[in-house]
């Protein structure tokens, strides 16, 4: 049996049910989620390998070599028709045309289930999916449940990582009109113990960890790479569980009455769904989704405990997130951009400025250190030891990082944004041609690129001048080599 069996069984049968990784039925085997590529803008529907069974990852691979893909759709497998779709604006707008949301990349987010490959949903800042036409979710003060497998290492403290019921507007309507699962270490509203990240509760106009509006100890810091969270609410009642996804049992954190404001009790649900934003459209958090739903009725602890153990059963792993040509952890290497008419500029720095430069084996030292870069390991704590940053040779200590999705070299200040914002993960030229294409780790649809001989990532045809499509494959297609210096 799947989640979404286990929860018929025990009376509060999913409404709506998502997950690009693997069926949360096990007769479903309808399409999980749709990918749309760049280079013809074709779309196509990924599904199960087998009913019941892991996303077929291999088609989206196929599909999408030597392009880049966009999850546009995340289908509901309850049959209600509730699917996610790239969230329109709300009280806030999106950065993508016309005040939508960026869609996520098809690869930010590569498990294993069982060791079969899949990917999940990397939400950047930015991303964000919606549906407010949204059939059978709880209204008013009517009773629900959700749960979400996210990843416990990719969090920040933006407003708001939410999965689960908000408005119908896209607006702020007011105190009790959402409820969502939230994950991350913000703290101007509520928070747990610790420093966080915490799993709490968004009801709108707040994040709440218990009853207390601003404080509940018993809600834990938690960073398991794969977590389960659980929310569930009913008439004045609420409570909060969590668990590692990969072993183990769910723990309760918080069970009790509706938080001490008014507008919570009752509950002014209005039914839509969010994914990777807030109520109104808040589009500053980050976080990882592989598969979650939402119930009709207050799921009893035991069914929880019952899909706790089909989530572990799933055996969510990591997996490489990188491929194509290999860089070696302390090597000096230099990028060569592939691109007709620039064969001669590398990949370099002029003070904090990023750019291309024309290098040959006689140029200046100098010029030879500032086209040079030592590799180190990921920065970012959330890339696992995996990826890279990139050292400048000249000036140790400072890296290549994007601001502004623009390419400098700065000094490494230790903030968890500057090593998120250094770290870069390689991949196969989208040229192929024994290239390689280095995408942020943090926005996974971007990647190194010039742009007028200056640096940047940048994504296949945003908004952004240097993410024009034309020419968008060449520029981000780097020949690697052995730096200079
Ligand atoms: O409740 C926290 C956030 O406050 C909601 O997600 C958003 O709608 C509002 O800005
Ligand atoms: O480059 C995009 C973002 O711009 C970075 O993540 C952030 O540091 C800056 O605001
Ligand atoms: O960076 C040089 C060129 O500038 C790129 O190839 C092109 O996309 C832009 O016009």
């Amino acid at each position: 049996a799947g989640p979404c069996d286990i929860y018929a069984s025990g009376g509060t049968p999913c409404v709506a049910a998502h997950s690009t990784t693997r069926a949360l039925y096990s007769a479903f085997s309808g399409a999980l989620y749709q990918v749309k590529r760049a280079s013809d803008g074709a779309t196509t529907n990924i599904s199960p390998l087998a009913a019941g069974g892991v996303a077929n990852a291999g088609a989206q691979d196929t599909f999408c070599a030597g392009t880049t893909c966009l999850i546009t759709t995340l289908y509901d497998q309850s049959g209600r028709g509730n699917h996610l779709t790239q969230a329109p604006p709300g009280g806030f707008k999106g950065p993508e045309a016309n005040g939508y949301d960026n869609l996520a990349s098809a690869i930010g987010a590569p498990v294993t289930l069982n060791g079969q490959k899949a990917y999940g949903v990397f939400v950047s800042p930015g991303t964000g999916y919606r549906n407010n036409n949204a059939k059978g979710i709880a209204v008013g003060d009517a009773a629900e449940g959700m749960y979400a497998v996210l990843d416990g290492t990719h969090y920040n403290d933006g407003c708001c990582f939410d999965y689960g019921n908000a408005e119908v507007s896209g607006r702020d309507t007011g105190n009790g009109h959402m409820e969502t699962i939230y994950f991350g270490d913000n703290t101007v509203w509520g928070s747990g113990a610790g420093s966080g990240p915490w799993i709490m509760a968004d009801l709108e106009n707040g994040l709440f960890s218990g009853a207390n509006v601003k404080n509940n100890n018993g809600d834990p810091t938690v960073t398991h790479r794969f977590l389960t969270a659980v929310v569930k609410g009913g008439p004045n009642k609420w409570a909060i569980r969590g668990a590692n996804a990969a072993s183990g049992g769910l723990s309760t954190y918080y069970n009790g009455a509706r938080p001490n404001a008014a507008g919570y009790n009752p509950m002014s649900k209005e039914g839509a769904i969010v994914l990777g934003i807030g109520g109104d459209n808040s589009v500053g958090a980050q976080g990882t989704f592989y598969e979650g739903v939402m119930t009709t009725g207050y799921p009893s602890d035991a069914t929880e405990n019952a899909v706790q153990a089909d989530i572990v059963a799933a055996k969510y792993a990591i997996t490489s997130l990188t491929s194509g040509p290999a860089l070696s952890v302390g090597s000096s290497v230099s990028l060569r951009a592939t691109t007709s008419g620039y064969t001669t500029r590398y990949l370099a720095h002029t003070g904090a400025t990023v750019n291309t430069q024309v290098v040959t084996p006689s140029s200046a030292t100098a010029l030879k250190q500032q086209s040079s870069w030592t590799v180190r390991t990921g920065l970012a704590t959330g890339s696992g030891g995996q990826c890279f940053s990139f050292e400048s040779r000249d000036t140790a200590g400072s890296y290549l990082r994007h601001y502004d999705f623009t390419l400098t070299v700065a000094k490494n200040d230790g903030s968890k944004q500057f090593r998120e914002d250094s770290t870069f993960c390689t991949e196969a030229g989208l040229t192929g041609s024994g290239t390689v294409s280095v995408r942020a780790w943090g926005y996974p649809t971007r990647y190194f690129r010039h742009y007028n001989n200056g640096g940047y990532v940048a994504s296949n045809g945003g908004v952004h001048t240097f993410d024009a499509a034309g020419s968008f494959n060449d520029d981000v297609s780097w020949a690697v080599a052995t730096g200079f210096a």
